[in-house]
């Protein structure tokens, strides 16, 4: 009764593709609003993203963490509880943390990706909880995108595991695309640890673990450097705020969630660097207000800047670094920027704040590396080729206009032979153009704005990086 892949979602599916959808997790965030932080005193701030296959547990998580960090009161618990059984979906009231809408709650499955705040000693996380469904992951794209580190959430329970690791299951593309986008660091939880059919079992838990090292190897992870995994039960809350007690897990001598959370790096970010700010969302607010994460430079209120790539000048009314409004804010934080000069119509997700002095770059074409991963029933991979290209906050038709090169997969080095088509599993570099002009950069100058996937009908086909923009820029 769990596996809900079977529930028939294609009306969305085609909207989900166009439109990804973010939903503030806020109503439970008690949250204290100065009127300015200190801003340069604050703690890191990082954005992490639960993946992984539908019901692994991942809203569960989500909740379990606003519960034990204080953010949601008894009372609501309460009343979750209550819903969720009038639904009869009795074990999902702690996912309603996470799971707002009343659509995600009579599914119980996540569509839109949730977003909520909480700290640990040395950190302030957002949140951002991911659908694992099939047809929603263009929103676990957006979400992945604009996060530093990654919970991969693996239900441990009989079979659960197995629907998600196999091929079509989403625990493998999740990964993939998670590595793509730039989720640098994987913390691995090995959930449901409580379930009958696992009972806080060491062979259960290192028979996943064997299982998972060398697909995450393969799919780019470091495994000892940039992966952690550990056992939790999210519904009971065990091994996430303290570590689990030894009458429950005797064998595991590691540490709980949060003590992982708060001990993982990730490297700095340049706050001297030029401002990039890609516009996920934005609405009227006494002006005109972009969502976005920084991902180069600072922004500082009264700053001129340019909403590429139409070249709009426009200027900086006010900061808002969560629900704070701020002075300044460096890379790597969640914004809203209320601006003057532009009026909301004239914005479109995808577009790009950048700094006056040095702008970012806009091209309807660019050269780019592509690893192929499944083509739709074994399609043939060439020139002519149309996807759905996501970067960064763009969603945006693409056609392949020309291979240029494969590379070998063993010495990484481009072949002598010239290149018409490939297929599945090949590396290659070639042309990609879209209709209409949008704004990226050169993975080795801005990761987060220089990698990419490409979909069609609703499945990852490829992932890729720019390497060369000099066909069509603008600048
Ligand atoms: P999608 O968002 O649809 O991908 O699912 P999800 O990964 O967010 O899963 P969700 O949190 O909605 O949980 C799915 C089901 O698994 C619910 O019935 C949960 O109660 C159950 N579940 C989650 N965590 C645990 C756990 O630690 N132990 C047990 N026994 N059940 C759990
Ligand atoms: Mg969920």
């Amino acid at each position: 009764m769990d596996s809900k892949d079977d529930v028939n979602l294609n009306s969305t599916e085609v909207q989900a593709e166009s439109k990804v959808k973010d939903k503030e997790v806020s109503a439970l965030v008690d949250v204290e609003t100065p009127d300015e932080m200190e801003e340069d005193n604050r703690k890191r701030h990082l954005n992490v993203v639960s993946i992984g296959h539908v019901d692994a547990g991942k809203s569960t998580i989500g909740g379990q963490i606003l519960l034990l960090s204080g953010q949601v009161d008894d009372r609501t618990i309460q009343k979750y509880e209550k819903e969720a059984k009038e639904k009869s979906r009795e074990s999902w009231y702690m996912a309603y943390i996470m799971d707002t809408n009343e659509e995600e709650r009579i599914k119980g499955i996540t569509v839109e990706v949730g977003r909520a705040h909480f700290e640990t000693e040395t950190t302030r996380f957002t949140i951002l909880d991911a659908p694992g469904h099939k047809s929603y992951v263009p929103n676990m794209i957006s979400g992945a995108s604009q996060a530093d580190i990654g919970i991969l959430v693996i239900a441990a329970r009989k079979g659960e595991f197995e629907t998600g690791y196999e091929r079509g299951g989403q625990t493998r593309e999740h990964v993939q695309l998670a590595k793509t986008l730039g989720v640098s660091k994987l913390l691995v939880v090995v959930n449901k640890m409580d379930d009958p059919t696992v009972n806080w079992s060491k062979e259960r838990y290192d028979e996943i673990e064997a299982k998972m090292i060398p697909f995450l190897r393969s799919s780019g992870y470091n495994v000892k450097k940039d992966v952690q995994f550990l056992p939790i039960s999210g519904l009971l809350g065990a091994n996430m705020k303290t570590r689990v007690e030894k009458s429950v897990c005797p064998w595991w001598n590691g540490p709980c969630l949060f003590e992982a959370l708060d001990a993982i790096e990730v490297p700095p970010r340049d706050p001297k660097g030029p401002f990039r700010m890609p516009i996920i969302d934005k609405f009227k607010d006494m002006g005109t207000v972009v969502m976005g994460r920084a991902e180069s430079g600072t922004v500082t209120e009264g700053d001129s800047l340019l909403v590429m790539p139409n070249k709009t000048r426009v200027k900086v009314v006010a900061v808002y670094c969560d629900e704070n409004k701020v002075r300044r804010a460096g890379p790597g934080e969640n914004l809203r920027v209320r601006l003057s000069g532009i009026d909301d119509e004239d914005i479109l997700a995808g577009f790009v704040m950048s700094s006056v002095a040095k702008p970012i770059a806009s091209v309807t074409e660019f050269v780019a590396q592509l690893q192929i991963l499944e083509l739709l029933d074994n399609a043939i991979f060439t020139a002519g080729y149309k996807a759905v290209l996501h970067i960064h906050s763009v969603v945006e038709e693409c056609e392949i206009v020309e291979l240029l090169k494969q590379i070998d997969p063993k010495t990484k080095k481009p072949m002598k032979k010239k290149v018409l088509f490939v297929k599945n599993g090949a590396v290659i570099v070639c042309r990609v153009q879209v209709n209409n002009l949008i704004c990226i950069e050169k993975f080795t100058d801005f990761p987060q704005l220089g990698r990419f996937t490409l979909r069609t009908e609703g499945k990852t086909v490829a992932v890729g990086k720019v390497i060369d923009l000099s066909s069509g820029s603008t600048f």
